[in-house]
């Protein structure tokens, strides 16, 4: 194994699935959960490791390389002191002139402000290394530091996706105002496992468009400006998803085409479900019921927990997996469904 490991970040709850997707694409990788949506990935090639995750990972948000790792009790007054090693450990990283940048994140249990931590950290960076005039740049840094701080655990690493996150999509022509992050696509469709697949609140057509492997990738959505706009979308990807302008509760389909339902309902908060949350969401269960195959399956994002338990022993789907995820200030659940069929 290499010295160094890697740090990976996803969306926070998903790690679990983030760890099983790492250890399907690098099977002689050692990967353990770590706190707050990051993983560590310890691999024998590094430089090999890190191309495999950037270019096929679908659930990762950040690569960072972990130069350093303390465990321990740290207190704010120590930070300086337990960093001291660390920052002896990036010198072969520095060069005359190094544009750098530090970036902090900390655990609530840490009581200092992630910009006091990344002035710290700079400043024992500029002293350290002052013989190679380091400069600080926020803007267009050579090199960006990353600190992750708890109150038991420090780490220092460099972000090797400093330019931008993995989940950022060259094909967005159109911008949903509720677009779905593709990393939680990704994760619904990798806990679906299918061929074929319906999402009937398309948006801006992020889930199908995402499906990029499956046969048949079909998006429905009761507003004609998203459908125009998913189009585009799907054609700026070079995706072979097929669109369609329809309402949930009146679905234009024969049943039994599809492997799986895909999809994120409207939450009803800022995106209004056209004909009221109840009856959209009896729709969805409704045209799953229809539409699927014997042994389909549902897989959705959404906060409505409680109307999905009551639809779903209503329609008799039983839940197979749910997982709790927290993005964009908002709690929401993952839900995998199957046709109870006995
Ligand atoms: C959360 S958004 C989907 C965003 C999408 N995943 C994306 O990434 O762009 C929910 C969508 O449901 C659609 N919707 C609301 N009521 C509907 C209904 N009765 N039938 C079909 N679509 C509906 C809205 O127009 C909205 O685009």
């Amino acid at each position: 194994m290499s010295e160094y490991r890697l740090v990976v970040t996803t969306i926070l709850g998903l790690e679990e699935l983030l760890k099983r997707e790492i250890e399907e694409l690098i099977p002689s990788s050692q990967v353990s959960v770590s706190i707050g949506g990051r993983i560590e990935v310890a691999c024998k090639n590094l430089p090999s490791c890190i191309k495999t995750i950037i270019d096929k990972s679908r659930l990762a948000e950040h690569v960072y390389l972990q130069v350093w790792r303390y465990c321990g009790e740290i207190s704010p007054e120590q930070l300086s002191s337990i960093f001291a090693p660390a920052i002896e450990k990036i010198k072969e990283f520095m060069w005359r002139g190094v544009k750098f940048a530090v970036k902090s994140e900390h655990t609530d249990d840490f009581r200092v402000s992630s910009l006091e931590i990344s002035k710290i950290i700079g400043e024992l960076i500029e002293k350290r290394y002052h013989y190679l005039d380091p400069v600080v740049s926020l803007d267009f840094p050579d090199l960006v530091f990353y600190v992750f701080i708890s109150s038991k655990r420090a780490e220092l690493s460099i972000q090797l996706t400093k330019y931008r996150p993995l989940h950022e999509r060259g094909y967005r022509i159109y911008v949903h105002p509720s677009v779905l992050n593709p990393i939680v696509a990704n994760a619904l469709l990798y806990l679906c496992d299918c061929r074929s697949l319906l999402d009937p609140f398309t948006g801006s057509g992020t889930i199908p468009i995402e499906a990029d492997e499956l046969d048949l990738k079909v998006g429905f959505d009761v507003n004609i400006k998203h459908v125009i706009g998913a189009k585009k979308n799907a054609k700026a990807a070079g995706s072979l998803a097929d669109f369609m302008v329809a309402d949930v509760r009146f679905p234009p389909l024969r049943p039994g085409v599809f492997d799986a339902i895909v999809s994120n309902p409207p939450y009803g908060l800022r995106e209004k479900p056209v004909g009221g949350l109840r009856r959209v969401y009896d729709g969805l269960f409704c045209l799953a019921s229809s539409v699927l195959k014997r042994n389909g399956i549902i897989c959705i994002v959404t906060v409505r927990r409680r109307l999905v338990k009551q639809l779903a022993e209503k329609y008799g789907f039983n839940i197979t997996r749910s997982i709790k995820i927290y993005q964009g200030g908002l709690t929401s659940y993952i839900f995998r469904l199957c046709r109870n069929l006995f």
